[in-house]
Formats: structure tokens, sequence, C-alpha cells
């Protein structure tokens, strides 16, 4: 049975769309967003049309890392809500088809954890085992140190019990130790629980340092990225590991499972996004679609995760110092714009300089790219960022919702920000009520990359375009064809496109009226605006373009 529109696997043309539960809106008049306050924006989701929302960490936390440092992996952030709100949310947002799944930061701990506390309170502490000591560590390298505007070591010295402890990350989230099956039974027993609840997966944080930085070394690190999987699949057939790998394709293909399938469901494609940032710097598609041939396919029932932007800096860290710094005079050229040497501290719409033309092309190049799009919130509505925020907080602004804000009826956590970006130019309610907004065209681009299955499914196939700043591709899949095509330049083009198999098709657009047949010699003439794209349907002559789809059996 072919599987397209069974929803069996339901990630593989999945649209997520990622948000901070505090920053998204208050629904108790304190400031900071919550759960109740999700929950009254559920149809706004649905209404937007994705299906999935990956929350970032909702837990108790001291908050240095913006939630990434978990006290209680079991509970919710008090200033949030309660699990009784937990509840409620994942009750509606079920009920309105929204699958929901949560960041998994299981790489380390706060060091206010209970466990932490425990394991430093002396070298015979039972949990001293559940962290990574170490009498003598090994020098640093630098390439090691994720943060390098803070920390300069990935080891601390404990005063209190005389060793170092392993951070990969600030050195107030010390790893755990996935070396020790208490550790690897209490994360699984974590996974569970937010299961039970309703959580369809999980975001995993930080996947290759999980895994690498243990003591003893794991024998079979993979091993346990495919125990967890066959655990959560014993449990609820569709539940998928959405994974953070930032490493070259062919490592990469190891967290998928090597040729299985068997480990992380969805890997984000990071490549892909750093080359689609340098084919928008150059405007010239080559180097995005350079990566698109080079992107290995995922084992079957595996997906990549395509973005353009995240909850992070926009890493750069894929591409030469020369590159980089290309990306780097194209959108992000002061200092306080870029952040550890290798990214940029901004929101996409800010990047393109405001200019709607060109952000939209954006979008509907992500929503055309082989995968499941992941969009970060308020991209839909092209929110900039705030620079005078600390570091990477500078892009994790409130949800404007009204030309007010409209996040918070009290004074909000976090500034909101000024000037062109500004809620009173910037909004949901305004662009709901304007066809030509942002908001609609998102609208527009989810629900055609829903109904078109090929572009997530189907087979990739990068077309010369002839013209370097053009990528054009087609996706086929069970005799069904899309083709596509966007102009990276703010000049109009004309492409000539030759597609085999489709002589004497018809190619309907499919994001604005319009339709042309392919001559018998197959090679199509495409005319396409300035920062112009296209999302075509081919159907054989007499069939109706809407009869040409995918079909399920
Ligand atoms: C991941 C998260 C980042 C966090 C870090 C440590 O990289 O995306 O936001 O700071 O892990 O948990």
């Amino acid at each position: 049975m072919r599987l397209t529109y069974t929803s069996d696997v339901w990630w593989k043309n999945a649209v997520v769309y990622c948000l901070d539960v505090e920053t998204f809106k208050d629904g108790n008049d304190d400031g900071v967003g919550d759960f109740r306050g999700l929950t009254q924006q559920i149809d706004y989701l649905a209404g937007l049309g994705v299906t999935c929302l990956w929350l970032m960490p909702f837990f108790p936390t001291p908050n240095r890392d913006d939630g990434y440092d978990i006290t209680d992996f079991y509970t919710i952030d008090p200033r949030l809500g309660t699990l009784g709100d937990f509840v409620e949310f994942m009750r509606t947002a079920h009920d309105r088809g929204l699958r929901v799944i949560a960041d998994l930061v299981v790489n380390h701990t706060s060091d206010q954890h209970p466990w932490f506390k425990e394991a430093r309170s002396g070298k015979d502490s039972p949990r001293r085992d559940w962290y990574v000591w170490s009498d003598t560590p090994e020098p640093d390298d630098p390439k090691q140190i994720v943060f390098p505007d803070k920390e300069d070591s990935i080891w601390e010295y404990d005063e209190g019990s005389g060793q170092y402890y392993l951070h990969s990350f600030y050195r107030h989230q010390p790893d755990l130790n996935v070396g020790n099956p208490e550790v690897r039974d209490e994360i699984t027993r974590i996974l569970g629980f937010w299961m039970e609840l309703g959580l369809s997966g999980f975001r995993v944080d930080a996947v290759p340092f999980l895994i690498e930085n243990v003591n003893p070394k794991l024998a079979e690190p993979h091993e346990f990225l495919a125990d967890l999987r066959a655990f959560m699949t014993r449990r609820m057939g569709g539940a998928i590991l959405l994974g953070e790998v930032n490493v070259p394709y062919e490592e990469l293909v190891k967290f998928f499972g090597d040729g299985l399938g068997d480990q992380i469901t969805m890997c984000f494609d990071f490549i892909g996004m750093q080359k689609a940032w340098l084919s928008m710097a150059r405007n010239d598609a080559t180097p995005l679609a350079d990566a698109l041939r080079e992107r290995p396919a995922p084992p079957k029932d595996c997906q990549w995760a395509v973005f353009l932007r995240n909850h992070d800096e926009l890493t750069l860290d894929k591409l030469t110092d020369e590159e980089r710094q290309e990306v780097f005079d194209a959108f992000g050229p002061s200092e306080d714009m870029q952040i550890f040497g290798r990214g940029l501290r901004r929101r996409l719409p800010t990047m393109l300089g405001g200019d709607l033309r060109r952000i939209k092309m954006a979008y509907s190049l992500l929503f055309s790219l082989p995968g499941t799009p992941v969009i970060f919130y308020g991209e839909e509505i092209g929110m900039g960022e705030n620079l005078d925020e600390e570091g990477r907080m500078a892009v994790r602004v409130p949800m404007q919702w009204t030309s007010d804000g409209g996040f918070s009826r009290a004074e909000p956590v976090r500034e909101i920000p000024e000037g062109s970006f500004a809620p009173d130019r910037v909004n949901a309610a305004d662009q709901k009520r304007d066809t030509h907004s942002l908001l609609r065209w998102f609208q527009l681009l989810i629900e055609r990359y829903r109904e078109c299955p090929e572009l997530a499914w189907g087979e990739c196939t990068v077309l010369d375009a002839g013209h370097p700043a053009v990528l054009a591709h087609r996706c086929d899949a069970d005799g069904a064809t899309v083709v596509v095509a966007h102009n990276l330049c703010d000049t109009a083009r004309d492409v000539e496109l030759t597609l085999t198999g489709l002589e004497g098709y018809q190619l309907t657009d499919l994001l604005v009226d319009g339709a042309v047949e392919v001559p018998e010699k197959g090679t199509v003439r495409l005319p396409l605006d300035p920062h112009g794209t296209r999302w075509l349907r081919a159907s054989p002559p007499k069939i109706a373009p809407e009869d040409a789809s995918v079909k399920s059996h």
C-alpha cells in the first residue's frame, strides 16, 4: 500500500512550527507567555495550516540558557503554567488536528538540577557517575567550544569534590553521562512520560554531543539512539525524533541509522540551509543546487527537515571563511549582528532588507525544497529581531499579534522591537485582513505544499535553468510531477527548462493564475519576475490539473 495520504508517516510532509511558550502569548497578564495563552492561539496556528508544533523547553529552569538548562524533566516551569494547563493545551491541539513535539534536552542538565547537586556532593555520591568527571582532562580543542564568547574550556573544576566535570555548552550545563545505563533508563522514562501525555515525539537537542562525550565511551554510541527510537515505536508507532545534527553529510547519514533508518527520524539540513544563504547572498543558485545534488537520500521513512532560520544564531559554520564573510557582508555587516564569529543573530526579513518580494521568494523556496519545512514563530508575518537583547536572545522576541503588540496586557518580560519591524508595522491581525500579506502567502504555500506530496516524497532533480540566478527543480512521485523555479535576483529572467517525459503536458501555476504547455520537443520557456517564483503542476493532456497529483492506493 502506498502511504502518501494515510499519514502513517505523517512527518514526511508535515509543516513544523517552532515556538517558545514564554514568548508566544500571555494568558494570565503577568508579562510571560504561558500554556493558557498558547491554547487561545491554537486556532490561529491551525488556520495557518501548520501540522506539528515544536515547543522549545518548557521545564523548570534557572533560565541561564533560555530553558535549555533544566532542573526537572517531569513538570512544567511554573511561570508557564501547570501540568493541568499543559494537558488542556494538548487536548485542544489534538482537537484541531495538530501534533506536538517538544525539545528533549538531555545532553546536560542545569547545575541546579538535584541530580547534579547530589553528584557533586562527593566522589562517593551514588549519582556521581551520572555526569562526566575527570582528574586530568585532555587539553581543550578550540573547535569543541560551542560558546567561545563565554567559555574557554569544556571542563570546569569543581572545588567541593576535587575533580573536573564536562560541559559541552555553558559551565552551568554539566553533561549527563549516557554511558551509564541508569542515565539511559532515566532518559527513556522522560520520553515515556511525555508521550503518555500526548507528545508525538521530540526535537533532540545537540545529538552528536549527547552520544559522543560520554564516560566511559559508549562502545556503540549509535545503539543508544536506536534503543530510544525502538522504545518510542513500541509505545507509539508514529512517534518521531527530529535531530539537531550539524555535521557533514557523510557523518550525518549515521544518525539516520546508516541505511536502516532506525535512529533519528528527521535530521535538520544544516548544510543546505547554509548554502541557501550563500546562494541568496550571491544571487546565484549554484551553491544550493550543489548541496541538493550532494545531499544523501534519507533512508525509507526518514526525512530531511528544511529550514532557513531557527531560535539560535544563523550558523554559517560549514562555509569557508570567505563564503561566511560574503553572507556577513550581505546580511549582517555590523558587528552587533554577528555572534561567535560564525553566525548572525538576525531574523530573515531584516536580513533581506524588508523586501517583501524577496522574502516571499525565500519562503517559497523553503517550502518547495525536498523535505519537511520547519519554521520559527513569527516568520509567517515577517518579524524582525531586537539587537538590544543579549546574544541569541535577539531573535526570541515576543510574538506580534496586533498593532500594539498583543502579546501581553502587562509589561512583557522581553522588549518588543521598535522601528520598521515594530508591531504597528508587522502584526498578525493586520496581515489576516490583507490578501497580499506575508501571512496569506504562508497560508497559500502551506496549502500547496500539503497538496503536493511530490515535493516532500518525490525524487528531486535539479534542472539546468541556463541562468545561475535561477534554481529550478522537479519532483516526481508515482507518475505525478511538480516543477518549481525560483529567481534569486531582482531582475526578470526567462528560463528554458527541458522536461523529459512531460512533452505535450500542461503546466498549471499553483501560486498564481496561469498555465503553459510543454512543447513536443520538451523544452519550455518560463518567464520569471524579479525574485519571481513558479510552482507548476504537470498534467497530461485531457486530465484536469487537480486530478494529476499523487493518488492514494
Ligand atoms: C542547542 C540549542 C541551543 C542551546 C544548546 C544547549 O544547540 O539549539 O539553543 O543553547 O543546545 O542546550
